[in-house]
């Protein structure tokens, strides 16, 4: 269980795995390892769930989500009457989950069961008609192989005839551009910790891997709280790479909506959501000549 703490969040220590980039690695944890954070700058954040609780009630479940952190999507579904089978590899956010649970009607936390670990590799011995990647889960998958590898595992879970829902941030050219020496100020901000800071936002985008790291850099109000940044790092998916991507990893995009209430993707979207289904992989026969 994490507990609130007086000390900001520190970096997670350097991996021992061969081959594993740090800089990836605590841009898809540090934010993550916050949740009493991101619990309240996410708070009003209601659109997505109102749309996949819809999706999921639709369906009837039981729903495989993939990065369910701390619920905010999952206890909503599971309300509605769905199972769910949360994975995320982030112990803070799961800790959160099951706190948040323990507060649930026994049947609504009956629905729910998570899975610790990375979305790439986890194995569940089911098939799910739905399976679902909420609030920028896919983000996190910053090369070809992570994406290759992940949507092999959402293909080997998806039930004949299911459907794999995910949204995605579209990349914004106005951020991309960003002078990553200015940071970008806004409002102070109440953090749940460390009371009021200043607050700012720096982008810095890495064009050669279309990852874009975003530093949050809070400056307590209160002499004794040393200022800190949270790094995030966002893999930046363009709409027609992400269609040719699910195209040569077995999937057929059955729509792609621009917004949550149906709005069709256009040149003003800033948010995709991709439906889709797998593809038959079977060769047809070679034809005699
Ligand atoms: C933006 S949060 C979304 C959380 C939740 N669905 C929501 O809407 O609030 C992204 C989640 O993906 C998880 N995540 C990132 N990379 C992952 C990976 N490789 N395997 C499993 N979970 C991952 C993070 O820990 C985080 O909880």
């Amino acid at each position: 269980m994490v507990k609130p703490s007086r000390t900001p969040p520190a970096a997670p220590a350097a991996p021992a795995g061969r081959g594993v980039d740090h800089e990836l690695r605590v841009g898809s944890t540090a934010h993550y390892d916050d949740p009493a954070y991101y619990a309240s700058a996410y708070r009003t954040r209601a659109e997505d769930v109102a749309f996949y609780v819809a999706l999921a009630s639709a369906h009837g479940g039981p729903v495989l989500e993939y990065g369910c952190g701390a619920g905010r999507i999952t206890i909503p579904m599971a309300r509605t009457g769905v199972s769910v089978v949360g994975v995320d590899h982030s112990e803070a956010m799961l800790d959160e989950l099951a706190t948040a649970l323990a507060k649930e009607p026994r049947e609504v936390r009956a629905r729910v069961s998570a899975k610790r670990g990375d979305m790439r590799e986890l194995r569940i011995a089911r098939r799910f008609a739905l399976v679902l990647s909420t609030f920028n889960t896919f983000l996190h998958l910053y090369t070809r192989e992570d994406v290759e590898r992940y949507l092999e595992r959402v293909h080997a879970h998806l039930a004949p005839r299911g459907r794999f829902v995910f949204d995605a941030s579209l990349p914004s050219p106005i951020d991309l551009a960003r002078d990553p020496g200015r940071p970008l100020r806004t409002p102070p901000l109440r953090h749940p910790s460390f009371g009021k800071c200043r607050y700012a936002e720096r982008f810095d985008y890495d064009a050669a891997r279309q990852i874009l790291f975003v530093s949050m850099e809070f400056e307590p109000l209160s002499a004794d709280q040393a200022p800190f940044a949270t790094p995030l790092a966002h893999r930046q998916f363009f709409p027609q790479e992400l269609e040719a991507l699910l195209h040569y990893n077995g999937f057929e995009v059955e729509r792609v909506e621009g917004g949550w209430e149906g709005e069709p993707l256009d040149r003003y979207s800033d948010v995709g959501i991709w439906t889709c289904r797998a593809r038959s992989l079977r060769k047809s026969r070679p034809r005699a000549r």
